[in-house]
């Protein structure tokens, strides 16, 4: 039997479109290789929940690795302090790293030679008396600008840092106002100073740091550090027809299986765009047709698998609604009554009898966590195609508990 090519909720096999912040990312790196100097200020990646923030810098760390860069890894978590994370995954990438270029050596090596900077960064972590960032954003410049030239005397092209889920660490810890954690608050303070100071420098610092995270990932930086503002945002949004069509049938053709016209329609309808609703799909229908070579995928095969789909799919959105507070549930069920894809505010309020104005914080809170964006002015839309059904339906189970 042949193996299911489709990864719900992994890297995809087969990375599909995102040429342009591909190229993007791709060469900015290329002039760190090329000049050895600094990526500039930080870049982040953003968009709502499965859109495919991770699979994008995934995709953009394979590539740099096999272009000599040596890339660290850190996935951050909500309102947890991330820096120690930072230089763990820095030092780690650096002991597992082998540069292979003329004149590379094992990079175990650097370690060893940064380990006065590794010592020096933490124990300032470490001492909570740290209250300002002043404190730290020398010894991390230090650390960072220190690695990547290591790793470029040894052969390298520099070094990458990743951060993922950038948004967790500054998220508000209340509903109401926005309480994050100080010292999470802090790193992110620490990493814009430290990134702003380098690219200052620019010559002699190959490195570049790039991060991903929810829509609000900007405005929250914007908040630890005033020039956060200056980060590069790059925004991800869904698929178009072409794209869907080709994440669906490029696995299933490395395998020498095909989709029927009408059963690669009737899923890109469903998904609407949405990277991890046609993996999902795509899953389900596999799983339930398990072809051979030579198979085609038709509209029986999409109808037999949907069953599982949709327990797959309420996972998603049972994780969503989870997440969701008493009045951004009851925010999200008005939302779901207008029936229409793209809901204006004012709808919404009519709804719950209230203004605009009074539930702009839950509004604003609800696009924190990926789970409705703006769709124009004054003008919302979930970001999962087929939440509005599951919404409703948690409705009509908290009025008729039978
Ligand atoms: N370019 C792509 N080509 C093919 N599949 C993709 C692509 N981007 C994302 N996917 C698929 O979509 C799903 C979600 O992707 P990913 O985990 O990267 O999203 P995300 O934006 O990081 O989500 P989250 O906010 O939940 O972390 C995964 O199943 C992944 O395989
Ligand atoms: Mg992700």
């Amino acid at each position: 039997m042949l193996p299911n090519p489709y990864t719900p909720s992994d890297r995809p096999r087969v990375f599909i479109g995102r040429d342009q912040e591909r190229t993007v990312l791709r060469d900015k790196l290329a002039r760190v290789a090329a000049y050895g100097e600094m990526m500039g200020p930080l870049t982040v990646v953003t968009g709502p929940r499965g859109v495919g923030k991770t699979s994008l810098l995934r995709d953009v760390a394979g590539q740099a690795e096999e272009d000599g860069f040596v890339v660290a890894w850190v996935s951050c978590v909500k309102q947890q302090p991330f820096l120690g994370e930072i230089v763990d995954r820095v030092e780690r990438s650096l002991e597992r790293a082998q540069v292979t270029a003329p004149g590379g050596r094992r990079l175990k090596e650097i370690t060893v030679e940064l380990s006065a900077g590794f010592a020096k960064v933490r124990a300032r972590l470490e001492s909570s008396a740290v209250a300002q960032s002043t404190a730290l954003v020398g010894p991390l410049e230090d650390l960072l600008a220190r690695a990547g030239q290591l790793v470029r005397e040894r052969g390298g092209a520099g070094l990458v840092v990743m951060i993922d889920e950038l948004h967790a660490p500054l998220e508000s810890g209340r509903e109401w106002e926005y309480a994050p954690d100080r010292q999470a608050l802090l790193h992110g303070a620490v990493l814009l100073n430290a990134l702003q100071n380098l690219g200052g420098v620019r010559d002699g610092i190959p490195v570049g740091v790039i991060g991903a995270g929810l829509p609000q990932t900007k405005g929250l930086l914007t908040r630890a550090a005033t020039f956060g503002e200056r980060s590069h945002e790059l925004v991800l949004g869904e698929f178009g027809r072409a794209d869907a069509a080709r994440l669906l049938e490029a696995p299933a053709t490395e395998l020498g299986v095909s989709w029927s016209p009408d059963a690669l329609t009737s899923v890109v309808d469903t998904a609407r765009g949405y990277p991890q609703s046609l993996q999902i799909l795509g899953a389900a229908t596999w799983e339930a047709a398990r072809p051979e070579r030579g198979s085609v995928l038709d509209l029986a095969a999409v109808e037999a698998g949907s069953r599982s789909a949709r327990t797959a799919l309420a996972s998603i959105f049972e994780a969503r609604w989870a997440v969701a507070t008493a009045s951004e549930r009851s925010f999200l069920q008005a939302m779901a009554t207008v029936g229409r894809a793209v809901v204006r505010r004012g709808e919404i309020a009519e709804r719950l009898n209230t203004s605009t104005e009074s539930l702009s914080m839950v509004r604003r809170n609800l696009i924190t966590k990926g789970i409705i964006e703006e769709a124009g002015y004054g003008r919302l839309r979930f970001t999962i195609p087929g939440f509005e059904t599951f919404v409703l339906d948690q409705e009509s189970i908290r009025e008729d508990p039978t």
